[in-house]
């Protein structure tokens, strides 16, 4: 029983949020000394559209997390099947993630993925704790689409989309 959180087998629980299909951003930010910092996150959501608010929950054992915690602003890039293997890189501890992918970079000098399906330029506007992540909202100043179509993750591997329905 002490491999269990609060009644629920931890397993059961991973196998059963795999169930989720979601799409696949990677989420990056500049430190104010200039470094550049980014991790795969798949628990992007919208959260408002007045005021245009969305959220993604970061690990608070992330290496990242003290740089995010700190950022004014941080970049949500929706990924395409072309950046799966990038999207690995940014879900590596240690990785140079930053060497790999073509990044652009915004009027703030935050690295976005120029050929993402979408990106959207965010301002971090509170931090709120959940468990062992933290929920980083933020509130959207620009949003810009492109023309590849999403990847999904599904049951711990990328999914491409089919066909869109009639
Ligand atoms: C598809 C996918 C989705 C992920 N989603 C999240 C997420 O939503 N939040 C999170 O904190 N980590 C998520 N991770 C794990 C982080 O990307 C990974 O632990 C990353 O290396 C953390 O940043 P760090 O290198 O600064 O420690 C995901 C990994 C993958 C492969």
């Amino acid at each position: 029983m002490a491999d269990r959180v609060e009644g629920v087998d931890p397993a059961d629980f991973r196998s059963a949020l795999a169930r989720f299909p979601s799409g696949v951003t990677i989420v990056t930010t500049r430190s104010e000394a200039g470094t550049l910092h980014g991790f795969t996150a798949s628990s992007f959501a919208a959260l408002s559209l007045d005021p245009p608010l969305v959220l993604v929950c970061l690990d608070r054992g992330a290496d990242c997390y003290p740089v995010f915690m700190a950022a004014e602003r941080f970049v949500v890039n929706i990924v395409t099947p072309a950046h799966a293997e990038l999207a690995m890189k940014f879900a590596t501890k240690g990785e140079n993630k930053f060497a790999h992918g073509r990044f652009a970079f915004d009027d703030e000098r935050h690295p976005l993925l120029p050929d993402a399906a979408a990106v959207l330029h965010c301002e971090l506007r509170q931090a709120v704790p959940g468990g062992d992540h933290v929920i980083l909202i933020g509130r959207v100043h620009e949003a810009r689409t492109g023309g590849g179509e999403p990847v999904t993750w599904y049951r711990g591997d990328f999914l491409h989309l089919g066909e869109r329905a009639a």
